[in-house]
């Protein structure tokens, strides 16, 4: 599935230009494209059928109500981590007996909200959320159903920042206190014991950390079993890597699902998953025009009218995304640090890109679905942009462009 291509040098999307999308929008622009969305979703549906499962999408990755409505269509689940993403799922059509609760730090209102939804599970971090949870369960005469968050100290052996499953890391229980909290929970009469779950981090292309910590899972999985603590799912996190340069390739979703199947052997354990970046990621481009060109001693600079607020990845990790040229025009070609106007040095979307262009050309900033429009902000009072969602020859206008007045709306001068 090739979401973005170029036709005569002009990057397209289905049957759309990118360069019409921006002159109709305006820029920075998100731009999704719904079939690629599906596609990658269909690639986990594809290598678990045959074994019972549900996918559900991590909301946090792109939540916007659109790509929450396509998923909802095909019949998705979805791992939240708010009260807010709770209500974005139902209001785009997400059934509740589809949602997984996940985080550390889940308060009493979204225990109760998750409580009141009729979700499918809470996958619990800790023994104080679990004593929380049965205490809120009990008060409105409910049960809960937990999984445990299971930290199995393996290294997933990506960026520090989104490595999650280590024991430094504040994700999840020990594997020694979980037997503990499992026999815990057995005796809570407001708890149900349904699963147990993990997530070790986030862009895996390694399929050694997976296989290592679910061989880990399933040994407590036959644990419980031979204490009759009886678990009906495994929940395997999301983490599923996506190419962002050509250095580095995603992770085989076939190849990901079998090393699951393997590890899980014939036990009667449904498989959850919570792929986020992987099924939007590269589903989405940002659109950005190039408003100076500016040199010094040292250095070429594109000043672009998008900024870390737009897309913090690069700022915020270090992550690099490909940036090139909407349409391929006749240029001298440079290398350019590609930079927003915010007043910081961290202001950057790319460093050092050899790109052929002039100002007022338009860029598009690749694999820009997941974890880039959800993570901006409206610092130095910048408006968030607006998004649009191409479906073969349609474009829909799925997030309008904030308006100025709005920012400052909730704000009061001194009596
Ligand atoms: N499940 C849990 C419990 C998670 O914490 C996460 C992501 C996921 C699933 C989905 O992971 P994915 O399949 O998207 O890798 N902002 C960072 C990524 C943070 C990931 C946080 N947790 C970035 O831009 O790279």
């Amino acid at each position: 599935m090739t979401p973005f291509y170029r036709d005569n040098g002009s990057l397209m999307s289905d049957q759309v230009s990118l360069s019409e999308l921006a002159e109709k929008f305006g820029t920075p622009l998100y731009v999704y494209n719904r079939s690629a969305i599906e596609f990658a979703w269909q690639e986990f549906s594809k290598a678990l059928a045959g074994h019972p499962h549900l996918i559900c999408y991590a909301v946090k990755a792109n939540s916007n109500l659109a790509v929450l409505d396509a998923l909802a269509r095909l019949g998705s689940g979805f791992d939240i981590v708010s009260e807010g993403e709770l209500q974005r799922v139902l209001a785009a059509g997400g059934q509740p007996e589809k949602i997984v609760f996940s985080g550390v730090g889940k308060t009493t209102r979204e225990m109760e909200a998750g409580l009141a939804a009729g979700i499918r599970c809470f996958n619990v971090e800790s023994p104080s959320e679990l004593e929380r949870l049965a205490t809120v369960a009990a008060a409105h005469g409910t049960k809960a159903n937990i999984s445990l968050r299971i930290n199995p100290d393996v290294d997933a052996q990506t960026h520090p920042y989104i490595s999650t499953g280590l024991k430094e890391n504040k994700f999840g229980i020990n594997m020694a206190e979980a037997m503990l909290t499992y026999r815990r929970a057995a005796e809570l009469d407001s708890i149900e014991v349904h699963g147990i779950d993990c997530h070790i981090g986030s862009q895996l292309t390694k399929l050694e950390p997976y296989a290592d910590a679910v061989r880990l899972l399933v040994e407590m999985v036959d644990k419980l079993a031979s204490e009759g603590i009886q678990l009906s799912h495994i929940d395997v996190g999301g983490g599923q890597g996506i190419q962002y340069s050509e250095e580095e390739s995603s992770l085989n979703v076939d190849a990901w699902a079998s090393c699951i199947r393997d590890a899980i052997g014939d036990r009667k354990l449904e498989i959850l998953v919570e792929p986020g970046r992987y099924i939007v990621g590269p589903a989405g481009v940002l659109l950005t025009r190039i408003e100076y060109l500016k040199s010094n001693e040292d250095r070429h600079f594109a000043v672009v009218d998008a900024a870390m607020n737009d897309l913090i990845r690069p700022a915020l990790y270090s992550a690099w995304q490909a940036i090139e040229s909407v349409e391929t025009l006749p240029r001298e070609s440079k290398v350019y640090d590609v930079v927003g106007p915010i007043c910081e040095s961290a202001d950057f979307l790319g460093k050092q890109r050899t790109l052929a262009i002039a100002e007022n050309d338009l860029l598009c900033v690749r694999s820009s679905g997941a974890y880039a429009s959800v993570m901006s902000s409206n610092y130095n009072t910048r408006p968030r942009v607006a998004e649009v969602m191409v479906d073969g020859d349609s474009v829909h206008l799925v997030c309008a462009r904030e308006e100025t007045e709005s920012l400052f709306a909730r704000e009061s001068l001194l009596p």
